[in-house]
This record gives C-alpha cells, structure tokens and sequence, in this order.
C-alpha cells in the first residue's frame, strides 16, 4: 500500500477534497466523535518558520484525535546541523504515525515524503500552503451554501504560497479563480499549467487580470495575503509601492458582489493588504477561516490515515 502525503492542494482529487471538507463539517458538530489516534499514537509537527495558528490547531487537533502531538522547533533539530531531510524522515517514520512539517522550499517536502513510511503534511512551503486553503474552502462553504461555480478574487503576491494554494485548491472545488499581481509577482508558470488542466476537469477556472477594481467585479470571495512572506524579508525587492493598489478596502469591497465574503490566512498587515474596516467588518470571514483550521486538519488527517 502506498503512502498518501499532502504536500500540495491537487494531491488531493476532487472527491477527496470533497470527501475532507464534508469530513471537517461533521467534526465541527462533533469535535471528539472521532479518534483514529487513539492509543496514543503519535504526530510530529515540525516547525522551520514561526506559527500560531498551525502550530495550535495541529497540537490542539492531534489531541482531539486522541493523540499524542510532539511539536518540535526544526531549527533545533540535527536537520539544522547537515543530517539529511531523508534520514531524518527515515527516523521519524520508526516513531511516529505522521508528520506535519513548516520548512522552505517545497522540494524540502517532496523529499521527506520521497522515504516516509507514514505520511507527510505540508504545514506550509515557500510554494503551497495547502491545509489553510482546505480551512478557506470550509469557511466559503459554511457561507455561501456551495463551492463549484462561484468566483474567488485573490489579490497581492501572486508568487507565493497562498496564490498557489488559492489556484489550486480553489479550481479543484470548481471555483473559478482571479489572481491579480503586481507586474514581477506572477504565480508560477508551471502551477499556472497545473491548474487549468486541474479546472478542466471541474470547470472552474484561472485567470490573471492586472486591474483590481476589474478583478473583484462580481467576485462572491475576496482574498489576500501579506506582501512580505516568512523568508523574504531581506529579499530587497520593494514589495509595498507595486502592492498598493491591491489592497482590500470598503471601495473595492464595494465592486464585489453583494454578500460577498473576505478572507485572509493572518497573521494581517493592517492598512496594509487590508483595512481595518474591512477585516473587522460585517463581510470579514477571518476568525471562522482560522478556526477551521483545527477543523479541516483534523479531517485530513483522518482521512490520510483511512487510506494507510
Ligand atoms: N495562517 C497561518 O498559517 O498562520 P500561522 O503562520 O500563525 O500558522
Ligand atoms: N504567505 C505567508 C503566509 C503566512 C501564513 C507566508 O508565507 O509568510
């Protein structure tokens, strides 16, 4: 049987996305009605950036799942001091049931799954964040009634890790997906590709506008994210003069369609990505998309552990 990791949001089809997000709704009504990690068995989550939300919804999530959560600083392991990613992943594969992991580049991911004996969860890469857009994807449903056919507008840095995850996870659903970047900070070609072979299938769809206030025309979701993502901090590109048109504000909000909802991963920039007004507003969709968080996880990691 072979292992089934998630390191990016189309490793998932779209019955199992499906399956995952009706998974996290009947956790939400009954948080402890399920306990695969009974025992305990254990979970490693593994942290090379900061974290709030992960790191306590996977410690939280892990427990509720009646098991064992070992949260380990990445920076203090022998991983820091030249052990491989693959010897380390052979290691934890003799302790622990899963692993969930927050590092770098994406490839870092691959190759801890590429010798795992259990699987792996991408906790966010420089690439993907794929478990937050599972929780986004729970939230918009909760809110709107439906996922397929509706339009999600994300604004900011298309290179990052939530444009990735947005695309990707969003046309598995069948949504249909408008980016729009600051010239420079465009997705990734090759997801680009991904994604519309993934939207054929669902008839959802990408398209990556320039305009703002034509980008959030109709749109029943808008999205964004900070400008500066963890590690690009002394990138020394100006990552504000190009980003300021593309903050969500009530004039944009406005161009939405009526009822339309926002949602931000956080940890927010306020007045800067996205005013004050509008994240503590009446359409800001913020606290429930980070409670879901706890929700969605525990439901993928059920799932993933089904599948074994
Ligand atoms: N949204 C998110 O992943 O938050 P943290 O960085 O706090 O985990
Ligand atoms: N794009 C952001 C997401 C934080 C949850 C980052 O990578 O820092």
């Amino acid at each position: 049987m072979t292992v089934r990791h998630f390191l990016r949001d189309d490793d998932l089809s779209p019955s199992q996305q499906l399956a995952v997000l009706d998974l996290a709704d009947e956790l939400k009504k009954d948080p402890l009605g399920r306990k695969p990690l009974a025992g305990p068995k254990s979970v490693a989550v593994l942290f090379e950036k900061n974290s709030t939300r992960t790191r306590l919804s996977f410690e939280v999530g892990i427990a509720q799942l009646g098991g064992q959560p070992i949260i380990v600083d990445g920076r203090m392991m022998q991983l820091g001091r030249e052990e491989t990613i693959e010897d380390t992943s052979r290691v934890l594969s003799r302790y622990v049931h899963a692993v969930v992991w927050r590092t770098f580049a994406q490839k870092r991911i691959e190759a801890m799954a590429s010798v795992s004996a259990v699987p792996v969860v991408n906790a966010l890469t420089d690439e993907f964040h794929p478990c937050q857009v599972l929780a986004d994807l729970q939230t918009v449903r909760e809110r709107k009634g439906k996922l397929a056919g509706l339009t999600l507008t994300y604004l900011g840095d298309g290179a990052n890790n939530m444009a990735h995850s947005l695309m990707l996870g969003g046309v598995t659903a069948g949504l249909h997906i408008r980016l729009v970047t600051p010239e420079g900070f465009s997705p990734n070609d090759s997801f680009v590709v991904d994604a519309k072979k993934r939207a054929a299938e669902t008839e959802g769809s990408v398209t990556i506008l320039t305009d703002p206030y034509e980008a959030v025309d109709g749109a029943d979701v808008l999205a964004t994210d900070t400008w500066t993502s963890m590690g690009q901090e002394n990138d020394g590109r100006d990552r504000v003069t190009p980003f300021r048109r593309l903050q969500i504000n009530s004039a944009l909000l406005e161009r939405a369609a009526p009822g339309a909802i926002v949602l931000h991963c956080l940890p927010a920039h306020r007045g800067w990505e996205v005013t004050d007004e509008v994240l503590d507003g009446p359409a800001s969709a913020v606290w429930d998309e980070a409670e879901n968080r706890l929700h969605a996880q525990k439901a993928l990691l059920t799932w993933l552990l089904e599948q074994a």
